[in-house]
């Protein structure tokens, strides 16, 4: 099997591997190595997790070590990135939902750890709700690690393409949002027609994801090839929001596999 490869890119430390089970495999021993050295340091670690399928594979891996004893999340804290809005956390498409499947259920972490965004909290205390996830956070000392996956119009999270000056873009907070039309239709895969698909979301803001003290950018297939190439050789712009993160370039690896990597050159 080739070997992984590192590639010079300005402002981003990007690695190739040559298919996405080798990328989830080196996400996965990342998060392990951030979780351990973070709980010998200060007794406890605390992850931003993602959703959607890129990080299936991950979950899987991180599941399997700790059945075998290498990992545990006896200390570890979660915050996940975003949740649909409004939605039940015992609806299948919840990421609540997708959480307990690929990863919550299968590991030893502690329920009252485990934070996801709440779907269900009525219209007028979401924008309140959404502030207290982040004090929340803060009050955890912030993001150890966040993972992030790369949705086709560049957003990172629910934070869709706006036309907000990247300092105003990189200080936002967690809050409601609507759905970019990519990104809607992208979730017909899930949700199985457009006219189901849930029109809003709460996201974690930019802000507390580019203070996570490490950043792992994770994306695999053909698909994602020509974002990752406008986010990391385009402008730095809100309006591919991933480019952001070159901003905090020496706390982010972006993870990709060959696919991904095709258009970078
Ligand atoms: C979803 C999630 C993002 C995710 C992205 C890519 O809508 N909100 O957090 O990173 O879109 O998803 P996938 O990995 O399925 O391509």
């Amino acid at each position: 099997m080739p070997a992984e490869r590192p590639l010079r890119v300005a402002d981003a430390t990007v690695i190739v591997h040559p298919d996405a089970d080798a990328a989830s495999r080196d996400a996965a021993d990342r998060i392990a190595r951030v979780v351990a050295e973070a709980v010998a340091a200060r007794g406890k670690a605390v992850l931003g997790l993602a959703t959607g399928a890129t990080p299936e594979k991950v979950y899987d891996r991180l599941a399997a070590r700790v059945a075998d004893g290498s990992l545990s999340f006896r200390d570890v804290t979660t915050y996940n990135l975003d949740e649909y809005y409004p939605i039940q956390p015992l609806d299948p498409l919840s990421y609540r939902s997708y959480m307990h499947r690929h990863l919550f259920s299968r590991v030893d972490l502690a329920p009252n750890r485990a934070h996801v965004l709440d779907g269900t909290v009525p219209e007028h205390a979401a924008a309140a709700h959404a502030a207290e996830f982040d004090r929340w956070i803060d009050a955890d000392g912030g993001l150890d690690l966040q993972l992030l996956g790369i949705g086709r119009n560049g957003h990172i999270g629910f934070n869709e393409p706006s036309d907000l000056p990247v300092a105003e873009f990189a200080a936002r907070g967690t809050l409601p949002i609507d759905l970019h039309p990519i990104t809607k239709a992208d979730a017909v895969r899930e949700f199985g027609s457009l006219e189901a698909v849930i029109p809003r979301a709460l996201t974690m803001g930019v802000r507390q994801i580019l203070a996570a003290r490490t950043i792992l950018m994770l994306a695999t297939g053909p698909k994602k090839a020509p974002i990752v190439a406008r986010a990391l050789k385009g402008p730095v712009t809100a309006s591919v929001p991933a480019s952001v993160l070159r901003t905090v370039a020496d706390r982010v690896v972006w993870i990709l596999d060959e696919p991904a990597a095709a258009e970078l050159g």
